[in-house]
């Protein structure tokens, strides 16, 4: 029988790939770098399924060289990466991977906000050019984390995770997102809805774990970082464009803001010009799902999404766009 062909741009987990090679003709790069894209232009030529990451464009140029594509699956929560609406007019299908990564990436959130205030990148630069003469009253002095206010901006899934997690250091929450959540949420999570504006205003840590769209884009700009507290932290394990990266580097620079914990970027991979160079920032490469278990998950999750669709001819669990059939 004609096994479907599928294009898989990165190295995946094995079992992953077993899971695939076990119904399809998988054309597998194997590779832990970023697909070239006339590679990719000519291997989506023949295939009906494509398992890519997130820093694969699937646009309409892509969309146009693959005549014979029925799914786009992709290796994260996020797809905005993903002209989903050039996917549904094309009649393909696109899926994703929530829920998995979301007690991974809140985990991550917290590792990044307690580096930042309480300075441990810095310490441990310290130990290791050996600088540590013995303990001294003044040396390294961060911010307290319990008993402060946590602004989170963007309450899904991971917002949310995040939130519960700041119940154990006896913190204050605010939240914003387009919608409120139901009061029972607020609740168990012993948050409060605030604008992004007074959001901006009280938090003492502001995290965001929006998904990137046309509102979300520069929705911290240089305005937004002046409204917040000398002393605020900003986390962002969201998405970069969130966050005019220039503006943060001033307002880092002016003292405007005392820290930042990042571990998305404007241009992934690069950096804003003087980034690197701001001791009170704690930089991390896109990391906060990289937990062995999750990626495995997160694999599994992508390959089935193919399997369902095209050998078994089910409709894959985690869709962001409908097609009338796959
Ligand atoms: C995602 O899944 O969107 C994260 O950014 C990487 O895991």
């Amino acid at each position: 029988m004609r096994r479907p062909k599928v294009l898989v741009t990165r190295r995946i987990p094995e079992e992953a790939l077993r899971l695939l090679s076990s119904h399809f003709e998988v054309d597998y790069r194997g590779k832990d770098t970023a697909i070239p894209r006339s590679e990719f232009l000519r291997k989506i030529k023949d295939k009906e399924g494509l398992l890519c990451v997130l820093t694969e464009r699937v646009d309409q140029q892509l969309l146009d060289a693959a005549p014979k594509l029925k799914i786009v699956s992709t290796y994260s929560v996020g797809f905005d990466h993903i002209d989903v609406p050039a996917c549904t007019k094309k009649g393909v299908l696109a899926t994703n991977t929530p829920g998995v990564l979301t007690e991974t990436t809140a985990d991550f959130t917290w590792a990044l906000l307690l580096a930042a205030a309480r300075r441990v990148v810095e310490g441990d630069t310290y130990m290791r050019a050996g600088r540590y003469k013995g303990w001294d009253p003044l040396m390294i002095l961060g911010s307290d984390v319990h008993g402060k206010t946590l602004g989170v901006v963007g309450f899904g899934r991971i917002g949310q995770a995040v939130a519960r997690r700041a119940k154990g250091f006896a913190m204050n929450v605010l939240y914003y997102d387009v919608q409120r959540v139901f009061p029972e949420i607020e609740a168990d999570l012993g948050a409060r809805f605030a604008e992004l504006k007074d959001l901006l205003r009280q938090s003492d840590f502001v995290s965001l774990h929006a998904a990137l769209d046309a509102r979300t884009r520069h929705l911290i700009d240089a305005k937004a970082l002046a409204s917040m507290k000398p002393s605020a932290y900003l986390i962002n394990a969201a998405r970069g464009p969130m966050v005019d990266e220039a503006a943060l580097v001033k307002a880092l620079k002016a003292g405007r803001l005392r820290g930042a914990a990042l571990d998305v970027y404007e241009r992934e991979p690069k950096m804003a010009a003087g980034l690197a160079k701001l001791p009170n920032v704690v930089l991390a490469p896109h990391l906060a799902s990289a937990s062995l278990e999750t990626r495995l998950k997160m694999g599994m999750m992508a390959a089935q999404a193919l399997v369902d669709a095209l050998a078994l001819g089910k409709s894959p669990a985690h869709p962001v766009n409908k097609i009338s059939e796959v």
